[in-house]
């Protein structure tokens, strides 16, 4: 059996709500009860993992900082560490104060960080557009020559990214429309790394969809909410009639990458 280097559950789309009864428009769930419930079954995993990766949308447009103290309190049962992700719907100010604990004058404007975890690096990108009525995602100059110089230094370790955002086009107009607009520019830098890059794992889509494109995969993950369900040339969004929440578990060998689809027993 090849070694372990680490597993990780990837969570995303959490969107936690100050007001218990929101349902949003395109569904009549309220996302807390299912988001417990994965929680639950996350801690209950009859194996140990390494940490949780949040790829953003922790909460839906909350207005305030303190409403993070709600998402603190709910995601603070995981057992283990959780790395977030700003999302469309974030504050990255207030994930960094409320969630990450870190001081005022520590808080950046963007939520780029990386952390190496068993001898693997990873790199998590912020494609949130600080305006609550932009969607779609966009790395700035600055985050790119960043990652470009993470991507093309002589580094042998195993490369996991994280991003909000579909980087790449899911060939489905509707929801290609909130897409990470420079996002062929992110994986022309990634190439750079491909022979160490084990995959991108995003959420943003509410939907376990996998991409590979010149030997890099991008895996999303479902929602800890609703679902939808794309297709090629689909026009008109679709929700999922299955709507239990998920998640995935990845691990990583030396060889091979797993990724695992989960979904939540409600
Ligand atoms: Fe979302
Ligand atoms: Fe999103």
């Amino acid at each position: 059996m090849t070694a372990k280097l680490l597993t990780f559950v990837h969570i995303s789309d959490t969107h936690l709500h100050s007001d218990p009864t929101y349902t949003g428009e395109f569904t009549t769930i309220v996302p807390r009860p299912g988001v417990e419930a994965m929680i639950q079954q996350i801690n209950d995993l009859p194996f140990e993992i390494d940490f949780i990766l949040h790829t953003g949308d922790v909460m839906t447009d909350p207005q305030e900082t303190a409403e993070y103290e709600m998402a603190r309190e709910v995601l603070g049962k995981l057992r283990w560490p959780v790395y977030y992700l700003a999302g469309n719907h974030d504050r990255a100010d207030a994930i960094q104060q409320v969630l990450m604990g870190r001081s005022r004058d520590t808080i950046r404007a963007r939520l780029d960080y990386e952390f190496e975890r068993s001898g693997v690096q990873v790199i998590c990108l912020d494609s949130s557009v600080p305006d609550p009525d932009i969607h779609f995602g966009h790395l700035q100059p600055e985050q790119l020559d960043w990652l470009d110089a993470l991507c093309a230094a002589p580094d042998p370790r195993p490369l996991v990214v994280g991003v909000h955002h579909h980087a790449l086009p899911l060939e489905t107009p509707w929801i290609d429309r909130i897409i990470l607009d420079n996002g062929e520019a992110m994986h022309r830098i990634l190439l750079k790394a491909q022979h160490r890059l084990r995959g991108v794992f995003y959420g943003h889509i509410h939907e376990s969809v996998v991409t590979v494109r010149d030997g890099i995969s991008y895996y999303s993950v479902l929602s800890g909410w609703f679902q939808t369900r794309t297709w090629h040339g689909q026009e008109i969004p679709q929700n999922e009639p299955l709507t239990l929440p998920g998640f995935n578990v990845v691990t990583l060998t030396e060889k091979d990458t797993f990724v695992r689809y989960y979904r939540v027993k409600m």
